[in-house]
């Protein structure tokens, strides 16, 4: 069988510092707010380019926490695209904001030549994703921003370790916001989320947030050095120890293993050119990291019943657009038909087995199978 995406290959090479990671924890006395999350935190940012990181229990606490520690309130609107996963629309609405959706250029990102058409007086935030392992352009997302003074949420659940003009995700916006869900290009075993930012002010405050809005304050009596006081209302969302210390040891093999998707990725270029089914592009600006490898094809469906049969397993990444969920459908209006972009390339988009452990064997098989099938 061939999986759209298997971890079980990378355990069985990790495992030895995998379950030594998990047992130092164990043995340390302390799972929550520990030496191994504040490793972490500083590796990753660092790893991103950015002076500060917060671990944080998944990329939708990620984005609602940010938008929180932004100022964003109930009322105000967020702008993002609808070819997204459902989780970077859930951050926002629970944040109280409402969501403005923009149409996406050929590249499957939100096309910063229609941004501006969206704004208006509530608009207070820019949600780009850097979606499939892709950066949106930033360059042109940044000034839009400047101009009408908007804050910049750069969902990166599916970019870590991708680039823009060198400037890695997560670098550029007010935050970057990640995900360690387990099928990401860099996964956890288990939920994670992580908050990157340059800013100190922003980052003291995304702290407190995930933390119910606490800070150690000091008891009158003298008692202790600090309890923990409520200054804010915030939440609990929080990355434990366990999986900061299974992720410190995953930190080192991210380059390698982008580089293994890329490799896979030219493996897929070069073969299925020509074969009148339209291949992701990267876009000159950009390093891609190929957390899917996604291609669309008129037959979509039916290509996958088929390879379904002769067992290779491919996704759909994703079937429906946001705005046409019953959940958020209230957010265009019902004639609109400005997210026509989106609409067409659901219907017809794919996703071929892409992650570093698959082997090259793998790969052939699914391009032989897919090509008869095509041809
Ligand atoms: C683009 C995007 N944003 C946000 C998320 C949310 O991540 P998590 O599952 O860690 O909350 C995901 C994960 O599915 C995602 O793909």
């Amino acid at each position: 069988m061939i999986k759209v995406w298997d971890y079980k290959k990378e355990y069985e090479l990790l495992r030895d510092d995998i379950l030594s990671a998990v047992d130092e924890v164990f043995k340390s006395g302390t799972l929550i707010f520990g030496p191994k999350v504040e490793e972490f935190e500083e590796k990753f940012s660092s790893y991103h380019d950015c002076k500060y990181g917060v671990g944080v229990g998944n990329c939708t606490d990620a984005i609602t926490i940010s938008l929180r520690s932004l100022g964003i309130k109930p009322d105000d609107e967020v702008i993002t695209t609808s070819n997204t996963a459902v989780p970077t629309v859930t951050g926002i609405v629970n944040s109280g904001a409402s969501v403005k959706f923009v149409d996406v250029n050929n590249y499957s990102l939100i096309d910063p030549e229609k941004i501006e058409a969206a704004i208006n007086k509530k608009t207070k935030a820019i949600i780009p994703v850097h979606l499939y392992g892709q950066m949106c352009e930033m360059d042109k997302i940044m000034t839009i921003a400047k101009k009408y003074k908007l804050k910049v949420i750069e969902d990166c659940a599916q970019s870590h370790g991708a680039t823009y003009k060198g400037k890695k995700a997560g670098s550029i916006g007010d935050v970057g916001c990640f995900s360690f869900y387990p099928t990401k290009i860099f996964g956890a075993y288990g939920d994670g989320g992580f908050i990157t930012t340059n800013n100190i002010q922003l980052y003291d405050k995304i702290r407190r947030i995930r933390f119910l809005g606490m800070e150690k304050k000091k008891m009158s009596s003298g008692h202790w050095n600090g309890k923990y006081y409520a200054i804010e209302h915030g939440t609990n969302s929080r990355l434990d120890e366990v999986h900061a210390a299974i992720l410190l040891k995953k930190l080192k093999y991210l380059d390698q293993w982008i580089e293994r998707r890329r490799k896979i990725a030219k493996v897929y270029d070069e073969e299925l050119n020509n074969y009148n089914l339209s291949l992701p592009k990267e876009h000159p600006d950009n390093k891609h990291a190929y957390y899917i490898y996604v291609v669309a094809h008129e037959r979509r469906d039916n290509i996958l019943s088929e390879l379904a049969k002769k067992d290779i397993h491919l996704n759909i990444s994703y079937p429906w657009p946001i705005h046409i969920m019953d959940a958020y459908k209230h957010f265009v209006c019902s004639s609109c038909n400005c997210l026509i972009n989106t609409e067409k390339m659901s219907k017809k988009i794919f996703s071929l087995p892409m992650y570093p452990t698959l082997t090259d064997e793998e790969q052939k098989t699914v391009i032989k199978e897919l090509k008869t099938l095509i041809n």
